[in-house]
């Protein structure tokens, strides 16, 4: 087995949120890594710590548009690749629900260039990131990887078939992945401007400045938060130590919360009077979600480190640093 030092890992999307965690990790293990991202979402501000280091290369382009072209010219300085993770997405499940066929484009599109170039160029492992968003509230809660996956939506549809094209490619062509379906991803670096974010960053955001917080629907649907270090963790683990082979594993907790516990939490430890308004549910989201654990554990040895208070803590540090960033360039 290689050691760490000898990989070369393409992190698609690795500008973005959970991307420029699993960079971290993957850095700090002495990895070199090739992260190819569009920042249509991802922040050259994420990766800041590395820049300059040596062993990082970041090459801005749109995984949808000749892959394997930019790949050519960026391997031939850096060598060869022989690892991949692919977070590259387009990952709002209501624009999904307006422009399915922009979805598709990104996220099948694109899934079919990083395995095309797999495929051609011999590379070991493939990490994909797909999303608890292939269940939909006919799946038993907690829901196993066992449990039907029937999307509710366009963007959970795209991520299903991810995975199939993956099995495709294991099955005829000898590639190895591991398919990690996210349940809610949070942390610091999820950008509570933008209307791919998720729930938590968006409530400190507004907690923070004072807004009100909408929820959709009565708050009492359920969300399993997974803190976004756990994650990059499970990604790696799964990427370089050979976890996970040809299977499908659910990422969270195993925690069911509501989002009204999540709100009340949230203004409590930013110590906000920002009011709580309530508007009708969005079409494509589920009702309940939490995971099993089993899978993760047998098969990654995962066990989530950060619990949700202390994740909303360094969460609630971060958005205050930003905030502070933000008003003091302006
Ligand atoms: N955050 C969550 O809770 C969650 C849950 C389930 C699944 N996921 C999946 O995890 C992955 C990462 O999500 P995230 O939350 O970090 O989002 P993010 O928006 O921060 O990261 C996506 C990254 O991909 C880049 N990107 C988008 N389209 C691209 C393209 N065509 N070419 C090159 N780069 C492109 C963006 O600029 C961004 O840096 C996505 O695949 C997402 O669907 C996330």
């Amino acid at each position: 087995m290689k050691a760490s030092a000898d990989h070369h890992v393409l992190v698609t999307g690795g500008a973005g949120f959970i991307g420029s965690h699993t960079v971290d990790v993957l850095m700090a293990r002495g990895c070199r890594v090739l992260v190819v991202d569009d920042l249509s979402t991802g922040y050259m501000a994420n990766l800041a710590r590395w820049r300059d280091h040596p062993r990082l290369t970041v090459l801005k382009a749109d995984i949808t548009d000749d892959l394997a072209g930019h790949l050519k010219h960026a391997t031939a300085s850096m060598g060869p690749l022989d690892r991949i993770i692919h977070f590259a997405a387009q990952t709002a499940v209501p624009l999904s629900v307006d422009d399915p066929a922009n979805d598709i484009r990104v996220n099948l599109g694109g899934t079919a260039q990083v395995l095309e170039y797999a495929r051609r160029n011999g590379i070991a492992k493939i990490v994909f990131a797909s999303s608890s968003a292939v269940y939909d509230d006919d799946a038993p809660v907690p829901v196993s990887e066992a449990s039907l996956a029937r999307p509710a939506s366009p963007y959970g549809i795209s991520k299903l078939s991810g995975e199939f094209y993956l099995d495709y490619y294991s099955r005829y062509f000898g590639l190895k992945f591991t398919a990690l379906r996210f349940m809610n991803v949070y942390g610091p670096r999820q950008d509570p401007k933008s209307h791919y974010s998720g729930v938590i960053s968006i409530f400190m955001d507004r907690a923070v400045t004072g807004a009100p917080i909408t929820i959709f629907d009565d708050g009492e649907q359920t969300r399993d938060f997974v803190f976004v270090t756990d994650v990059a963790q499970a990604v790696v683990g799964a990427c370089l130590d050979n976890r996970g082979d040809g299977e499908i594993i659910n990422i969270g907790t195993g925690l069911e919360v509501s989002v009204n516990l999540i709100a009340r939490t949230i203004l409590e430890l930013a110590q906000s009077n920002s009011p709580i308004t309530y508007a009708p549910a969005r079409v494509g989201d589920i009702r309940r979600s939490v995971t099993t654990m089993d899978k993760a554990t047998r098969s990654l040895g995962f066990v989530p480190q950060v619990k949700l208070r202390e994740g909303l803590d360094q969460t609630l540090a971060w958005v205050r640093a930003e905030a502070v960033s933000v008003s003091s360039s302006v």
